[in-house]
Parts: structure tokens; sequence; C-alpha cells
């Protein structure tokens, strides 16, 4: 999709679709304001007749306005104007790209972001503008026919701006808002790829693809012989348990000064996980397809990051396994010795994610990192604590804790802080190793964080159990792109491009 900026007389822009929004009541918006004077009144008139529901999102199109030069207005309905904030904006904007998409308009001029929805500058009103959209007109289309795609389907959103004076920074709005689109569309695309497609090999494919696209980008991909050589004896043992050969991706992006520390981004990607010998319940474990977010976000974060050439040092670093039951598979009460030295008891061939993360965690170190970052769908425990909306967010560093959780905030893609206690350690003591890999029912999302606390404790360090917002179920089915968005919006904050 192509977005640009525009402004001057609304009436008279000639576009296939002029979007406006319409608030409770049929108040209308400054800019719908504008089309009714232009109008003579008409759209007042029409939306006295109440076809426009009253919800957020509900949409009604008009054909041939007098005195208006678009082929078609679309109102949108959002809300009381009191009430209308970011979620709302958001979703007036998918609602608005989705009938757009569907009418076959193919392109359209956008007055939503004129609205301020409240705390949003015209900066962030145009990034989510563009955010929104193209998220709303995603398709999965690798392994399916779309029968239901609109012949034309909107290609060209142009953003209205009521005065010149906004329009470089919605124009920066629009640029930050693509890249970080372009991230969670890779991010959704990979998560949504079968297991037997998108194996780690497939991962490492892709990377090296990333690097070709982005010259910047330097891409590394270790094998497991060199995994060995290193000792990452725990992310092996589980990849043992595979026909698929285990992949270590790193991703460089070398935009700050030389010698300054990177911003080291960590995501699991186990590419299907079965449980192994402790294999899951059949019910949804094809969603264990999604086992990879983590890592998928990684993908689109260093994306973003290359698209908008950020001056950042960024690595991201994605170990990837699949997690299956085999002969040669980890079996329960086996033990392993990590990259640290330190003995792992797996008492739950399951708990796989934390086995990858750990050596993943212990490699970082040779980076002398600013601050290091894992994302992994990493315990069904994080769900149950947190549901479907926020990540859990696990660290000991306050301020870093609240660096993370202010991009979330920021950029609509948020992160919920849990207890990092010590409390919780012993959990993990183990008669026959260093530690055993699983801590028992209770706050389990906790003990899978106190286990990689285990690893990083030569830098600063955060963890982001996103297991309950990288995909949704049911009819909606389908990877999210969280947390590219965060992890974006944490990056033009370190790299200073908000100001
Ligand atoms: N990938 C799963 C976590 C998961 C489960 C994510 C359900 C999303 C939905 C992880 O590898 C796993 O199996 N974790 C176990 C840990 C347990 C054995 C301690 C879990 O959460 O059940
Ligand atoms: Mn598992
Ligand atoms: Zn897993």
């Amino acid at each position: 999709m192509e977005f640009s900026v525009k402004t001057g007389a609304l009436a008279k822009q000639r576009t296939p679709c002029l979007v406006l929004g319409i608030f409770e009541r049929r108040q209308l918006s400054a800019p719908a304001e504008a089309i009714d004077e232009a109008s003579g009144g008409r759209l007042a008139e029409v939306l006295k007749r109440g076809d426009l529901g009253e919800d957020v999102g509900a949409t009604l199109c008009l054909y041939d306005l007098p005195g208006v030069a678009a082929e078609r207005v679309l109102l949108v309905g959002c809300g009381k104007r009191k009430e209308f904030d970011r979620a709302r904006y958001v979703q007036a904007c998918t609602a608005a790209a989705r009938t757009v998409d569907a009418l076959g308009a193919g392109a359209a001029l956008s007055a939503l972001p004129a609205l301020a929805p409240n705390g949003l500058d015209h900066y962030r009103a145009a990034r989510e503008a563009v955010a929104a959209t193209a998220a709303a007109v995603y398709r999965y289309t690798r392994t399916k026919d779309d029968k239901k795609a609109p012949k034309h389907p909107l290609k060209r959103l142009h953003l209205w701006v009521a005065e010149k004076g906004e329009q470089a920074a919605v124009e920066r709005g629009v640029q930050h808002g693509l890249a970080i689109a372009h991230g969670v569309a890779q991010a959704r695309e990979l998560g949504n790829l079968p297991g037997n497609i998108c194996t780690p090999s497939y991962l490492a494919e892709q990377a090296q693809a990333l690097g070709t696209e982005f010259p910047g980008l330097r891409v590394e991909v270790l094998e497991e012989a060199d995994m060995e050589a290193l000792g990452m004896g725990a992310l092996l043992s589980v990849s043992r348990g595979s026909r698929q050969p285990a992949k270590f991706i790193l991703m460089h992006h070398q935009g700050g000064k030389a010698g300054e520390k990177p911003v080291v981004l960590v995501g699991k990607g186990l590419t299907f996980d079965a449980g192994g010998i402790s294999l899951k319940p059949a019910a949804e474990m094809d969603e264990m397809k999604y086992d990879m977010c983590g890592g998928a976000s990684v993908f689109g974060a260093v994306r973003a990051a290359a698209e908008l050439d950020l001056p950042i040092n960024l690595i991201g670093v994605v170990p990837a396994s699949e997690n299956l039951p085999d002969g040669a598979a980890n079996k329960p009460g086996d033990i392993v010795r990590s990259l640290s030295g330190q003995t792992i008891e797996i008492l739950n061939t399951d708990a796989e994610g934390r086995l990858l993360l750990c050596d993943a965690l212990t490699y970082c170190e040779r980076f002398d990192p600013a601050v290091v970052i894992d994302m992994a769908t990493l315990t069904g425990a994080c769900v149950i604590a947190l549901g479907k909306h926020p990540a859990g967010l696990f660290t000991g560093d306050d301020e870093l804790a609240e660096e993370i959780l202010t991009a979330g905030e920021a950029s609509g893609d948020r992160a919920w802080r849990l207890p990092l206690w010590d409390d919780y350690q012993s959990q993990l003591d183990s008669n026959f190793a260093d530690m055993a890999n699983i801590g028992g029912r209770d706050g389990g999302a906790i003990t899978a964080a106190c286990f990689l606390s285990r690893y990083t404790k030569k830098y600063r360090w955060a963890h982001l159990d996103i297991a309950g917002i990288a995909w949704l179920g049911g009819k909606e089915k389908g990877a999210t792109g969280r947390p590219v968005a965060l992890l974006a919006e944490f990056l033009l904050r370190r790299a200073g491009a908000l100001a």
C-alpha cells in the first residue's frame, strides 16, 4: 500500500472516496462540517435519516454529494466526541479501510487524522492511521486462493491535513507508520505460515533475504555444528528431537556510531511446538505453529529499523528449532549443560522455549549490549494471568521497565509488569542439576522468567512473555504482529527519532 499527505479545500479534492468522521448524535467533525457546507447541508440531512449506526466503526457510503468532488463520501462512526481516544480512533480507521477495500474504490482520502483524538498529536494520528489501514487490508494468501479478495483493493490512502504547518509532522508519521506496518506484516506472515513451510531453515532464508533487501543489514546464521562447538547444549537438546536442523539467526543493523553498545532483541523461534516427549494434547495443537512469533517480532522490528535507517546499533537474535517427540528427543529427567555452564534437569520437555533462550541469552554477552529484550510465547500461565491484551513484562531493572511500559502505552501495544522476585527462584531447585526447567503450577510465567534471569546477570535485561498477544483464535485466527509496534517505539525513542 501507498500513503501520502494532502492538504487544501476538502470539497474540491478529487478522490474515489472521501472518509469523514461522525460523532455520536450526528455531530459532524470539522472536516465533515466543511463538506456539509459545500453540499448545502446535504450531509446533515442524510444523517438525520439515521442510517449511520451509533457504534464506533459504523459506516455509511454516500454518492454524488452536490458540491463535492469526491466520487463517494464514506461516513465513519466515531462514538462520543469526549471518549474519542486512540483505541476508538484505530477502530474507526480500521473500519474505514475495510469498507473502502470492499467497495473497490482502490484509493481514498481520509480526513480521520484531522480529528485529533484525545492524547494523539498529528504525528501519532498519521502513524496510527497508516498502521491501522495497512493491518486492516493485510491478507494471508500464501497457501489459499482468496476468493473474497476485492477486484480493486485499497492501494492508496491519502491523509488529509487541515493546515500546511502540520504537513511535516504528518509526513513523518506516515513514514514511521509505514515502516512499522511492514514490520508488523512480516511478523504476521511468518507467524501465519504453517510449520511445514516455516521451518528453522525457512526463517534463516528469510533473514538472508532481509539482508539482501537492506544491504546495511549483516546477517549471520550459525549451524548446529557451530552451536555444538560453542557448547549450546540446552538449545541443541531441543533440536535433537526434530529432523529439521536448528538455526541460530543473527541480524546486525549498524546504524549508530562504531563502538556504541547495541540494543539486542532476542526472539523465541520455535517453528512448531508439539511439546516433545511431554506431548501436548491434540486440541488446538496446530496453534503451536505460532510458537515462533517472538522470533517473528524480531524480524519485524529489525525490518522497521533498517527501513528507517535508525541511527542505532541493533542486533536481532533468533534461535530457531522445532520441538517434537522422537527417539533422540529430550526425555523427562535428562540433564543438559547450557552454554553458560549451568546444568538443567529437563522435567518437562514442553518447557523448551527457555532452553533455547538461555543459550541465546548467554551468547548475547559477547555483544556487550546496552540492553537485551527477549520476546517469547513462553507460557500458557501468562495467558491465564493477563489474558490477551498486554504482554507480560519481567525485569529487575525499574528504569528499563518504565521505558518498555512507556513504549507500550505510546504505541498502543501494551505490556504489564509482573514480579520477578527472588522468592520464586527456589521453585526451580533440582536435586540433580543446577536448576530444573519447570517450577510447578504456581506462578508459571514468573518461574519461567526466573529461569531466564539466571542467564542474564551480565547486562540489563527484560523479558516479554507474548503467549497471550501474538495471535488471535476463533474466527479471527491469525498472528497479530505484536509486539513489533512496541519494539519499534522503543527503538525510535532510543534513536532520538521522535524528538
Ligand atoms: N509454547 C508454549 C507456551 C504456550 C502455551 C503459548 C499455550 C501459548 C499458548 C511453551 O513452550 C510451553 O509449552 N510451556 C508450558 C510450560 C510448562 C510445561 C511449564 C506451558 O505453558 O504449559
Ligand atoms: Mn512447549
Ligand atoms: Zn513453546
